[in-house]
């Protein structure tokens, strides 16, 4: 009977030493786990570049590219608050306008206006952008912003858009192009030869693939803007808490979102390099260079190359079947 009684105390009192050293154990664990987590948070809020720049906007025009949601959208809110007339493009218009109307209430700017462009057809960029030159006298910020993930084998036509407005632009000067690239242009497996997926596909890489285009068109039109105080840059907004990654798997989606909404930026801080590079007086005068948190950064090797910048710009001259009369360069 003492036996029996013994037996079980004892094991259970072994039970109990080891549960509370593993929960010792696990507490540990944890708190390591919480201070990883804040000193990371701390990092990214410590590291976020912000534009520091008051410049006003009265009497200038912008357009936001994507401006109904994301980083476009409080792109367009700052560029409004700073007094500028801001063109919203986006390729739903519903969307668009229920944008415009919070932006027009938010920045108290009457000036905001929604017109429609879904890059991903040819003729509504054309339409879109021959329409500004009918409107518009001067266009002094151009800010390409729209992007997706997950896009299939749809292809944009920025290149078009951008061909068309440069002599509103170069009117304009001093004007700046700015271009919302990423730093996943690194990962690309660029291929002159697989631009519309002729040879093979992958999502992830069509998305890394058009972010090294940003850069590599940024950097030729650069070149080609030399002396008329039109400059372009490209950028990356960091880790940004968007609706970007909208055609991945439901659950997949929201479990993302609220595990990056923790950790990574929010809108507002995702547009300060857009803001910093339409805005700052800092950057007048610089041309041809990629940032990230408001401050130049390396972009790879491939985006630096200059050969490719100018194949892929003549490549794409001949898909988006830009006409001579068209472009201004
Ligand atoms: N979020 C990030 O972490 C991150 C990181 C690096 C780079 N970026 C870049 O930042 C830019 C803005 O992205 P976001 O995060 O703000 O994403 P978002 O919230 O999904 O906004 C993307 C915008 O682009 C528009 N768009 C997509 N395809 C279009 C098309 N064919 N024609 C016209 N508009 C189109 C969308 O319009 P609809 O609303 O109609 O779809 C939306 O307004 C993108 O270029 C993206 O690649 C984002």
């Amino acid at each position: 009977m003492i036996i029996l009684w013994v037996l079980p105390v004892r094991y259970c009192s072994i039970s109990l030493q080891e549960i509370m050293f593993g929960s010792v154990l696990n507490s540990c664990a944890f708190w390591v786990v919480v201070v990883l987590l804040v000193t990371l948070k701390l990092y990214i809020k410590l590291m976020t570049g912000i534009c520091r720049s008051q410049k006003q906007l009265n009497g200038k025009t912008a357009i936001v590219t994507g401006a109904n949601t994301g980083i476009g959208k409080e792109t367009a809110l700052d560029l409004a608050c700073r007094g500028a007339k801001v063109i919203l493009a986006c390729r739903d218009l519903k969307r668009g306008r229920k944008a415009c109307s919070e932006i027009i209430a938010q920045s108290h700017n009457s000036r905001v206006e929604v017109r429609q462009l879904d890059l991903s057809s040819l003729t509504s960029v054309r339409q879109f952008a021959h329409d500004i030159i009918r409107t518009e006298s001067h266009l002094e910020i151009l800010i390409n912003n729209a992007g997706a993930g997950g896009l299939g084998p749809n292809r944009t036509a920025d290149n078009l858009q951008i061909g068309i407005l440069v002599g509103l632009l170069k009117k304009s000067a001093p004007s700046r192009i700015v271009m919302v690239s990423s730093m996943v242009h690194k990962y690309a497996k660029f291929d002159l030869d697989n631009l519309n997926s002729e040879k093979w596909f992958n999502d992830f890489q069509v998305y890394n693939c058009s972010k090294l285009a940003n850069i590599l068109v940024a950097n030729e039109l650069s070149r080609k803007l030399n002396g008329t105080g039109v400059t372009v840059n490209s950028l990356h907004p960091g880790v940004v808490v968007t609706d970007i990654m909208r055609q991945l798997p439901q659950p997949i989606y929201y479990i993302t979102k609220f595990i990056m909404s923790f950790f990574f930026k929010d809108t507002k801080e995702g547009a300060q390099t857009s803001i910093y590079l339409a805005v700052s007086e800092e950057v007048e005068e610089v041309s041809g260079k990629y940032f990230s948190d408001c401050k130049e950064a390396n972009m790879s090797k491939e985006a630096r190359d200059e050969g490719l910048a100018k194949k892929l710009w003549e490549k794409s001259e001949v898909l988006v079947r830009l006409k001579p009369e068209e472009i201004d360069l």
